[in-house]
């Protein structure tokens, strides 16, 4: 059961990454404007106070309950305090990273800035978050997603997304932070 409720709840920083970027987003472009044949790179919605705004302040949100937490189990176990500051922004960036490259793909596809594209909105900072992680995190990627009964907690994640997904969206939108309700 730990083990379940250590996947979910360390997963936190990828999960809020991209609506703290609806939040903190806006300005300058990451594509400063270009297109790439007829599209633009990524487009309007990728900007770096959304990048940067999203990715520094859901590591926060992580450390914050990670200390919070650490009394009664610790989600990023590490002896070096520097180790689960990597995991944090690894989860917070990979997260928008995969977010980016969600939109990449949506512009390549002739998809127009805000268009729903249900898999990847839903899953490409999944996938960045755990790409990234396990590029830089290896071991504790292993340990908290697969082994044991992490993985169900991978599955959980996996599953539950469209919802909460679909809920985070609907109160952005009702909050006019979002465009769209998707
Ligand atoms: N946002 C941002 N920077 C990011 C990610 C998001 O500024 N790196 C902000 C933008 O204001 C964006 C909003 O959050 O419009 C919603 O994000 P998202 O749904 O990912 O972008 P879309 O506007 O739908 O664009 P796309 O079609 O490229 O996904
Ligand atoms: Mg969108």
């Amino acid at each position: 059961m730990i083990e379940i409720l250590t996947a979910i709840l360390a997963f936190i920083p990828a999960m809020i990454a991209n609506s703290l970027a609806v939040v903190f987003g806006g300005g300058p472009p990451i594509d400063a404007g270009k297109k790439l044949g007829e599209n633009r790179i990524l487009g309007d919605g990728k900007t770096w106070r959304g990048l940067f705004g999203g990715g520094i302040s859901a590591a926060i949100v992580g450390l914050v309950l990670y200390f919070l937490l650490r009394p009664f189990f610790p989600l990023y176990p590490s002896p070096l305090f520097y180790k689960t500051l990597m995991i944090l922004f690894s989860l917070s960036f990979g997260s928008l990273l995969g977010d980016i490259g969600g939109s990449f793909v949506k512009r390549r596809r002739d998809l127009p800035r805000g268009e729903n594209s249900p898999v990847l909105d839903r899953y490409d900072f999944v996938l960045g978050a755990f790409l990234l992680t396990s590029l830089t995190r290896p071991d504790w990627m292993i340990r908290t997603y697969f082994e044991g009964n992490g993985w169900i907690g991978t599955l959980i994640i996996i599953l539950g997304i469209p919802l909460l997904h679909r809920g985070v969206n609907i109160i952005g939108y009702k909050m006019g932070l979002k465009e769209e309700p998707w």
